[in-house]
């Protein structure tokens, strides 16, 4: 339990710039002592303490404002920041090394009892502040999720999904297991998805020119009448570059 708790202040100084010390953050740090409270009840709730269970987590969410339903199962080194607002649903996954800020709802869509109803979060995802994820469905490991978003569908790993009903902005692990925590989720460097797109398009457009030329080549080596691209038509890939940086 030493063990554990040694390891979840040690992750919350790592990820807090604001964290000055171990003791400021078991004493001050309501993300923690959800956490901490959720196992209690987590435990009571698998050993058919149900009401038990509820109870303490009722008692979680007065002391710390972050309700986390003892059947939810959170993993190791979660951190929830700030916390308050936050409501974790019964059937509800949380990965290891996940961020959860404040005002987040991990809720469901569905009032049937005994299935999936709330959402898997993979490993090292990180939540923004205000944030509803709502459904059974799972957000890939290091995904982020912007703030404000109402998240309705399945994140693929490492994707970026922002917006009210949410969109995949970014699709390559900008986060991950090599690269494992941007504070508040900002990646430095992170290119325009647009930009990236048209580049691409370019480099295609390039290549395919380059066919053709190989191909005129051919079939005049052949005997085969063929006009030359002209030079005024061939693409300029290097402007074309410039105007998209
Ligand atoms: C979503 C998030 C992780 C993206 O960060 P990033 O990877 O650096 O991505 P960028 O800032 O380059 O944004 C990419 C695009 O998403 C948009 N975007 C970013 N965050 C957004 C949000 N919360 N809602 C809507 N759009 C958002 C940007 O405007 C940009 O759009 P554009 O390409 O059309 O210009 C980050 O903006 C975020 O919301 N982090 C959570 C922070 C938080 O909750 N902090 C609480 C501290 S107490």
């Amino acid at each position: 339990m030493f063990h554990h708790l040694r390891q979840d202040i040690n992750s919350i100084i790592e990820r807090d710039p604001a964290a000055r010390n171990a003791w400021e953050v078991l004493t001050c740090y309501p993300g923690l002592q959800a956490i901490v409270m959720h196992r209690w009840a987590h435990w009571c709730w698998t050993h058919g303490l149900k009401w038990l269970g509820r109870f303490i987590s009722y008692l979680a969410r007065i002391v710390t404002g972050i309700e986390i339903h003892p059947g939810a199962t959170i993993g190791r080194r979660v951190f929830i920041d700030h916390g308050f607002g936050v409501v974790i649903g019964e059937t509800a996954e949380v990965g290891d090394d996940c961020t959860i800020y404040q005002g987040v709802t991990l809720g469901g869509t569905s009032l049937h009892t005994g299935t999936k109803r709330h959402p898997t979060l993979g490993r090292g995802v990180i939540v923004g502040a205000g944030a509803k994820v709502l459904g059974g469905f799972t957000v890939g490991d290091y995904a982020k999720v912007g703030s404000n978003a109402v998240l309705l569908k399945p994140v693929p790993p490492g994707a970026t999904a922002v917006g009210n009903p949410a969109h995949i902005v970014q699709k390559e692990a900008l986060n991950t297991a090599a690269n494992p925590f941007a504070a508040y989720g900002v990646t430095p460097n992170g290119d325009d998805p647009l930009s990236k797109a048209l580049r691409g398009l370019i480099e295609h457009a390039v290549k395919q020119e380059q066919r053709i030329e190989q191909l005129v080549v051919t079939m005049k080596a052949a005997g085969l009448q063929c006009q030359a691209v002209p030079e005024c038509d061939k693409l300029n890939s290097d402007q074309l570059n410039k105007l998209v940086e």
